[in-house]
């Protein structure tokens, strides 16, 4: 009872968003946020709408993130766009989520060159609709000597598929004699990942509920801190995100070892 009333008034005393921000970035921020972006189809589900709706209103959130992420001072923001899994779903839906880059970028791409964004993609490119590469590709070109935040996008992204894509460039290096069996390492996988010019993320965050991975970044999120809400995609803004920060801020990253003091 005690603890419910402590938490209800915890609440109630609201700290307004632009000071929540400011008191973060006096301290560590995470560099690297990656978000897995879920439950579109139930936000749209709730107001009987069709499940595209829910992904229409989850572009809206990506724009509202990606411009605060930048205004808080983070580097790199990944978004799991599309899964190399999400192929399976109904033609309509993926015809639509193929058609959503394309309408968030002819859109918002002169506010993210206002606002110093660079926009990267990671994922299978060659197979995607050519609508879709060409509207990415203008971005990725457009943006590419802006030094603000990173916005990569994960489109046809498979963490799987993109570690056996590595592995078999390794294996083919070292059959032509170009690597030597020795030479493999972890920095040289990370080196043959398609985060090989970024950071690893220092924050996971999956909206909606689910508690998974769903194949998105398996190598890279070996040390990341991981923040799971129930808030669906669409509803997630700001605040969430300032959450998850403050939340992170709080955690005690040790990489496996001790903090100094510890071992005595
Ligand atoms: C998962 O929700 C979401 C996706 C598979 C697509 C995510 C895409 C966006 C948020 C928009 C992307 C915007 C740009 C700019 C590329 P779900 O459909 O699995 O939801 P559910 O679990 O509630 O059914």
């Amino acid at each position: 009872m005690l603890n419910k009333l402590i938490r209800k008034s915890e609440k109630s005393i609201s700290i307004p968003l632009g000071k929540r921000k400011e008191n973060a970035q006096q301290e560590q921020l995470p560099g690297h946020i990656a978000i897995i972006m879920d439950g579109n189809g139930r936000w749209a589900k709730k107001r009987a709408l069709p499940r595209i709706a829910g992904h229409h209103e989850g572009m809206k959130t990506v724009k509202k993130i990606t411009r605060f992420a930048n205004e808080v001072g983070i580097k790199v923001l990944t978004l799991y766009a599309f899964s190399t899994e999400n192929w399976k779903r109904p033609k309509m839906e993926v015809e639509f989520l193929m058609r959503l880059p394309e309408e968030f970028l002819g859109t918002y791409l002169p506010e993210l060159i206002e606002q110093n964004v660079q926009v990267q993609m990671m994922g299978n490119i060659e197979s995607l609709p050519e609508h879709t590469k060409r509207a990415v590709q203008k971005a990725i070109d457009q943006t590419a000597t802006n030094d603000g935040l990173i916005l990569n996008f994960a489109l046809n992204y498979g963490s799987r598929d993109e570690i056996v894509q590595a592995v078999s460039k390794i294996a083919r290096d070292v059959q032509e004699g170009n690597v030597a069996l020795e030479e493999i390492s972890e920095a040289l996988l990370s080196n043959h990942l398609m985060t090989k010019n970024l950071s690893e993320p220092d924050l996971l965050i999956r909206t909606s509920g689910e508690v998974r991975l769903s194949n998105f970044m398996l190598w890279q999120l070996a040390y990341t801190e991981f923040w799971f809400t129930d808030t669906l995609w669409p509803d997630f803004d700001e605040s969430c995100l300032m959450d998850a920060i403050e939340n992170y801020q709080k955690r005690n990253r040790r990489y496996g070892g001790l903090k100094e003091g510890e071992g005595n």
